[in-house]
């Protein structure tokens, strides 16, 4: 058994549909095709057709589930209440949201116009706070049992530079986690999110970690494990939070990065750079300027 094997292996999550924006690639898609494989109806939202279309296609023949794509903005409301129209009348109801559609790019902030801001806010938090409002609201009126889980990342608490739109909306993601959490749990609905560290995947690396950039300054350095995240860990513990086995859970935010940002943050972690055999030398001299 492995961090790479997934966590349950019978049907967990039977008898639950849930809708993952964003799903049809990357983690979206690596969290949908584990929640497939656990027995949920899943629904795939993005807003390209075709991309959901062909993922649709290929999780359906690998895990012999059943999946729906509804092509979304999720910056439009009018749209998030079609799919979730669409979503109900293909498998009765809709029980989880997974918040994982995001737009990101690396840029000095002095460099963006107004609308390169928008665009990034607009996806991440105006589409969060779409799709939880509108699948909250019904989940209240039908007096539906509800989990939603937000992708945020770990900058959503320390900040970032060259990343600001999406640090911003983030942050406001992770709020939004917690007070809803706060609020809604009278109608038995849970809201949590799950930090990832980095995790490879086509969209966020060609944006956020061009080939040059990450020849000089090595991602990996960072990360305590020396390696990246593997995307099944990611999805193991988004089907835990998603699962009935968490219904403790509500308002948490789990970090998932191998303590990179912990690592990052420590005054003297650098010191790894010290080779142990120096360590009797410094100890000697430390110990030299204690006063008798
Ligand atoms: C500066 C940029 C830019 C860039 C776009 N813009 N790219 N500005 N640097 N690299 C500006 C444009 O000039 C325009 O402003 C405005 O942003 C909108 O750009 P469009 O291309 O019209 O937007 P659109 O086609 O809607 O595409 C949205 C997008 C794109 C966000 C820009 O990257 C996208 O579709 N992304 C979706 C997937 C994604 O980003 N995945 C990564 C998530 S990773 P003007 O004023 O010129 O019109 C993530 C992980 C974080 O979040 C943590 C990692 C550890
Ligand atoms: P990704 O593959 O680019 O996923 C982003 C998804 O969002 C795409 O499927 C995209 O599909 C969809 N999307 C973008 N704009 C949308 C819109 N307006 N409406 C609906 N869907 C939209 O990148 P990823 O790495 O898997 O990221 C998934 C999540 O993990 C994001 O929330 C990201 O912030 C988070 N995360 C990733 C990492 C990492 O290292 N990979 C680290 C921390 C956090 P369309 O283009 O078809 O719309």
């Amino acid at each position: 058994m492995t961090y790479k094997d997934p966590m349950f292996k019978g049907q967990e999550l039977a008898g639950k549909t849930i809708l993952v924006t964003g799903g049809g690639t990357g983690l979206g898609k690596s969290m949908t095709k584990y929640y497939m494989e656990l027995g949920a109806n899943l629904i795939i939202a993005s807003r390209k057709q075709e991309v959901i279309d062909a993922t649709a296609e290929e999780l359906r023949k690998e895990t012999g589930g059943n999946i729906l794509a509804v092509a979304c903005d999720v910056r439009k409301p009018l749209e998030v209440e079609n799919v979730i129209k669409k979503g109900i009348e293909a498998f009765g109801e809709i029980n989880g949201l997974v918040n994982n559609a995001a737009g990101n790019f690396i840029s000095p902030t002095e460099r963006l116009s107004p609308k390169a801001f928008d665009v990034i806010v607009d996806i991440v938090l105006k589409g969060s706070y779409n799709c939880s409002l509108l699948l909250g609201q019904y989940w209240i009126k039908n007096k539906i049992e509800g989990t939603v889980l937000n992708i945020v990342t770990t900058y959503s608490w320390t900040g970032s530079g060259y990343v600001v739109p999406s640090a911003v909306a983030k942050a406001g993601v992770l709020t939004m986690t917690r007070s809803l959490a706060a609020e809604w749990a009278k109608y038995k609905i849970r809201t949590n999110a799950i930090a990832p560290g980095p995790f490879p995947t086509q969209g966020a690396f060609s944006r956020l970690f061009p080939d040059k950039l990450k020849e000089q300054l090595d991602p990996l350095k960072r990360i305590p494990a020396k390696r990246y995240g593997e995307h099944q860990e990611l999805a193991n513990l988004a089907a835990y939070l998603m699962s009935d086995f968490s219904a403790y859970i509500n308002g948490e935010v789990v970090t998932i990065d191998s303590g990179e940002w912990i690592y990052n943050a420590g005054e003297f972690t650098g010191f790894d750079a010290i080779p142990q055999e120096m360590w009797d030398f410094v100890e000697k001299e430390v110990r030299g300027k204690n006063k008798k």
